[in-house]
């Protein structure tokens, strides 16, 4: 049982929670998101990595058309799962919204956590990026001072990090770095203390938060509040609002970041967290103890700090502490960042993150029938994010099964996109190429089903379902050799794949020519959506039928 856990009222930036916290990460590494005890939807998605590829791009050209030499340093803390960062390059390295190539840049992709670090290396997909790519990976822990260690690919040494241009990423974890708690009341300060009571049984598992009490005592404070001027004034511009409130006051995260701040470089932060944009604070402190522990983080205070160091923030006009998402940027002395602005104007002030996640929910709850111009416009919305496009595969095949309308060239390219998108091994989720496959099939699209599983074999490996549904389509498209050749290696790896398959008797030679014999409507498909297992596909039963 860590020793803090009971015992007298402590300041919060040394209680137990944050201890807790990175044990939790640390012991369970990727099966934190993976089970799904740890939200990661809200940021690991298609449309935050579009938002923040579009800042960063933006940062990248302020730099190079400055005159800038050194190399950009991306720098993600927390990075979890790793699929927020694969997403992210995905667009930055593909799709650049200006459809001009990005400048250089290096990503480094750290978690406190050493079991989230070494999971990601067992991940083909960002391996790949690290053997050839921009991708460098570490441990860093924030708290204070900037130290990357336990990186597989290289080290670092601190004046690596702040001798460039940096992007700092930080996604939901400046929630879990040690803050401290400050009451104001009728305009006095008062430091909040803490104790932790468990109030379930006393030998539950140390990471069972949910019985964790907290219990808050207030102790005044004189000035100087804190060691820092910076956040002295602001506590003192706080002490003016007429309400009785609780402030997270960040102060290690704004010693981490002042390492940066600090160096006469240009500085982006682009971070999502649950977070206050503006002094609107609780009555009560703002800690989650549930299946993990959070404190809602104060962007008002981060983005003063950043003014006081010459730069400014962008938040969305409408806040929400529930989800918040900041790009937080200063320019250098030599170099200014007028398109970096621009592009946090355009993609946070109105329609932000939060927005475009509430109505991804409220499409995915949709049960009814969706037309192929909503999806494709769905799917535009959320930029081809994998995980929705999961869920618009059996809309999509129940169009196709009815005859109702599609575009081809968009259904190719939509769905090629979300496949070139996803990380199944990050994400918990199957891989979606052998839905995708599937519906083309049923859409008689061979040669798009030809391209996409010879892109996903190699990577994914020759299931029997994408050795079946290649054959599939090498037969359509008259290539019967190579189709007997699959049918073949296929009969092979699972000899008994056939057993589900009504009409499918013989020896394997009899099997095999009685398949490719098939006539185009009697390709016996169904049989592979029954094993493909894609959760979604059962949801087409949920699907309202046409009378
Ligand atoms: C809620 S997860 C967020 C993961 C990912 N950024 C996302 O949005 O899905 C928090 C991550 O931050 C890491 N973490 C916790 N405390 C940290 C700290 N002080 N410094 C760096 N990482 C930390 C954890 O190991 C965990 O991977």
């Amino acid at each position: 049982m860590p020793k803090k856990i009971f015992g007298s009222p402590q300041p919060m930036s040394e209680s137990a929670p944050w201890d807790l916290l990175v044990d939790f990460y640390r012991e369970r590494g990727p099966e934190a998101w993976r089970s799904g005890k740890v939200p990661h939807r809200m940021t690991s998605n298609g449309y935050l990595a579009d938002v923040y590829a579009s800042v960063a791009g933006a940062f990248l050209r302020d730099w190079s058309q400055g005159g800038g030499k050194e190399t950009p340093l991306i720098l993600e803390v927390g990075g979890g799962s790793g699929l927020f960062a694969w997403l992210f390059l995905n667009r930055l390295m593909r799709h650049q919204p200006t459809g001009l190539a990005a400048p250089d840049f290096e990503y480094l992709l750290t978690d406190a956590a050493t079991s989230n670090v070494q999971a990601w290396h067992e991940i083909p997909r960002i391996q790949r990026l690290v053997d050839n790519g921009p991708l460098n990976t570490g441990v860093l822990k924030i708290g204070g001072e900037i130290s990357v260690g336990a990186s597989s690919s290289r080290t670092w040494a601190e004046s690596e990090l702040t001798s460039r241009p940096v992007v700092l990423i930080a996604n939901y974890v400046l929630d879990s770095v040690p803050c401290e708690m400050i009451r104001i009341r009728d305009g006095r300060v008062f430091q909040e203390l803490i104790a932790l009571e468990r109030v379930d049984r006393q030998d539950a598992a140390a990471d069972d938060f949910r019985g964790l009490k907290p219990r808050f005592e207030s102790r005044e404070l004189p000035q100087p509040y804190t060691g820092h001027a910076g956040v002295n004034e602001v506590l003192d511009g706080y002490r003016e609002l007429p309400d009785e409130m609780c402030i997270p006051v960040p102060l290690e995260t704004i010693a981490f970041l002042e390492n940066f701040l600090k160096s006469d470089f240009p500085f982006l932060m682009l971070a999502g967290d649950l977070a206050y944009t503006t002094p609107e604070f609780e009555q009560e402190p703002p800690l989650i103890l549930s299946d993990y522990v959070a404190c809602t983080v104060n962007f008002h205070m981060l983005g003063k700090i950043f003014e006081r160091w010459g730069g400014g923030t962008t938040f969305a006009q409408q806040a929400d502490s529930h989800f918040a998402v900041g790009a937080f940027f200063k320019p250098s002395q030599s170099v200014d960042v007028p398109l970096t602005r621009e592009a946090a104007h355009h993609c946070l002030y109105h329609f932000t993150p939060l927005d475009a996640h509430s109505i991804e929910g409220a499409l995915g709850e949709h049960s009814g029938k969706l037309y192929f111009r909503t999806i494709c416009a769905w799917l535009h919305l959320v930029r081809f994010d994998p995980h929705t496009a999961g869920w618009c595969l059996p809309h999509l095949v129940r169009i196709v099964e009815e005859g109702e309308p599609f575009d081809r060239t968009i259904l190719r390219e939509s769905l090629l996109e979300a496949y070139r998108c996803e990380l199944p091994e990050a994400s918990g989720e199957k891989s979606l190429d052998t839905g995708i496959a599937y519906l083309f099939v049923k859409a008689r699209m061979y040669e798009e089903t030809v391209q996409l599983l010879t892109m996903s074999m190699p990577e994914r490996g020759p299931s029997a379902e994408r050795l079946y549904l290649l054959a599939v389509a090498e037969k359509r498209l008259g290539r019967e050799k190579e189709a007997s050749r699959l049918l073949f290696e296929l009969l092979e790896s699972e000899p008994g794949y056939w057993a589900a398959m009504p009409g499918a008797e013989g020896t394997p030679t009899e099997v095999v020519e009685w398949l490719l014999s098939a006539e185009e409507d009697d390709l016996h498909l169904d049989h592979i959506m029954l094993r493909l297992s894609v959760a979604e596909f059962s949801r087409l039963d949920a699907l309202e039928k046409p009378a």
